[in-house]
């Protein structure tokens, strides 16, 4: 593993989940073409993510990451986006008050769009044809065209990711984000919601604080950090010819960086400590995600952080746990112990939607219910162990959507068909989202207190 390592150096390597391009000329010439195109985000963002995420892993912050399973070209759009990031500020202003820490901003976005899958195949009747893989790579519509990889949908995810990224920014920093909206963020669906009688108690008491603030002269003209947040992106790297050809190297460090987005990270299924994926991502110095399911063993953890993270630097590696509410008690516990043994830095955080797929009337659904069982242990073990819960990881829309059943509202398996919009796994919506953001504040205050007597005791 300590050879030298190259943009291209995960070529020579085995590697799952790629997508039979027909035509090998065509797909040279599109990642030559990206390879000139400018970087979507820059080295400077990704350190300062990295070191966010440290405080993170030292105890002193949480991670909330979460967005589409995969963006698509169809729903792409001004309002999808406002929508996606409203719902992520309630979430995030709920879980900062909840923590009295610093929430770290990530959305699973403007670059989220490669899906590895279970099988290469996908079966409609007596019809057999390739998988969907998302929209960066081939169609979702089940004919035989549509199936087929076509390199120029890189461009278009490309393109996409600019103008998604062009917005957010212009949302964090413009304005949108001032803490004095924060009664502006509950408008939408959610206002009739039943979690809006608890948001609108927050934010009278954050409009509150803001007032006696603005009496002793924080304003936020004078406070930059009232009025703009920090929000970062990320997604899977998944198809390593378009990461490679954002990769990029930062001319102040010399370090090589992947300029897709700020953050990446491993999925569950091309984790393999010798294979492409893992070759490419311990080259670059993004903070990097790691998918831990059922079938990781400690051993096999512990190899492969010391290929991701050899300096054991806190805040380059986050490890995203998704074993399901079922399994979450008989595998957290054994890594936990393993890392904390080693001593290895990492952000400890719980992907309690992967691990929760059922099918249900032919839709694929996940439980609220089965969601927050799997938060509700994380927190648990964690605080059994002495570790850090330091974050969640979810796929969600600031859209009305039906595609998880249960949370307040109770969506049962008959209401998936109203709005069943997702191009991969179900999402919550942003009323479901923002419950379980609740439920996350109580958790961390209990964890707050549990700490204080400990202190005092
Ligand atoms: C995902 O995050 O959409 C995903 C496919 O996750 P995992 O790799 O954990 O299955
Ligand atoms: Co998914």
């Amino acid at each position: 593993m300590a050879q030298t390592w190259t943009p291209n150096s995960w070529r020579q390597k085995p590697i799952q989940q790629v997508p039979d391009y027909p035509d090998l000329a065509v797909l040279d010439s599109v990642e030559a073409r990206l390879a000139k195109y400018p970087p979507l985000v820059f080295a400077g963002e990704a350190r300062r993510l990295r070191s966010a995420l440290a405080n993170v892993a030292e105890g002193r912050g949480f991670l909330l990451q979460g967005g589409d399973c995969a963006e698509s070209f169809a729903e792409h759009g001004a309002d999808t986006i406002r929508d996606f990031f409203r719902a992520f500020l309630q979430m995030a202003v709920v879980l900062t008050f909840g923590a009295q820490q610093p929430v770290v901003k990530v959305g699973r976005i403007a670059g989220q769009f490669a899906k590895p899958r279970s099988s290469g195949v996908e079966k409609q009747g007596d019809m057999t044809l390739p998988s969907y893989r998302g929209d960066i790579i081939n169609g979702i519509e089940f004919t035989e065209e549509a199936r087929v990889p076509n390199p120029e949908r890189q461009v278009m995810a490309y393109r996409q990711s600019a103008a998604t990224l062009n917005l957010l920014r212009a949302f964090a920093m413009g304005g949108y984000a001032n803490l004095e909206n924060v009664h502006q963020w509950m408008l939408g669906f959610v206002k009739d919601s039943p979690q809006a009688e608890r948001y609108r108690k927050l934010a009278d008491r954050i409009s509150e604080t803001m007032d006696f603030m603005k009496a002793i002269g924080i304003t936020a003209e004078n406070h930059p950090s009232l009025r703009e947040t920090d929000f970062f992106t990320s997604h899977e790297a998944l198809l390593l010819g378009y990461e490679q050809a954002l990769t990029r190297v930062d001319s102040t460090s010399g370090d090589w960086y992947a300029t897709s987005g700020h953050m990446i990270w491993i999925g569950d299924r091309t984790r393999q400590p010798d294979h492409a994926h893992i070759e490419y991502c311990r080259g670059i110095k993004n903070p990097l995600g790691l998918k831990c399911g059922p079938s990781l063993t400690a051993d096999g953890l512990l190899e492969l952080i010391d290929i991701l993270n050899p300096a054991n630097e806190a805040g380059r590696l986050t490890l995203i746990c998704r074993f399901g509410h079922d399994k979450v008690a008989e595998h957290l516990p054994r890594l936990i112990r393993a890392v904390e043994r080693e001593g290895k830095k990492v952000v400890w955080s719980c992907d309690p939607m992967h691990g929760n797929t059922i099918t249900l009337n032919n839709y694929k659904t996940r439980p609220f219910e089965r969601i927050l069982s799997e938060v509700e242990s994380f927190f648990q073990i964690h605080r059994a162990e002495g570790s850090h819960p330091g974050g969640i990881h979810i796929e969600m829309t600031g859209n009305d959507v039906t595609e998880c059943t249960g949370g307040a509202r109770a969506l049962s398996g008959d209401d998936l068909a109203d709005r069943y919009h997702t191009h991969c796994d179900p999402r919550l919506n942003a009323d479901q989202a923002l419950e379980l953001a609740f439920l996350l504040a109580e958790r961390m205050k209990g964890g707050r207190d549990e700490k204080k007597m400990v202190v005092n005791g």
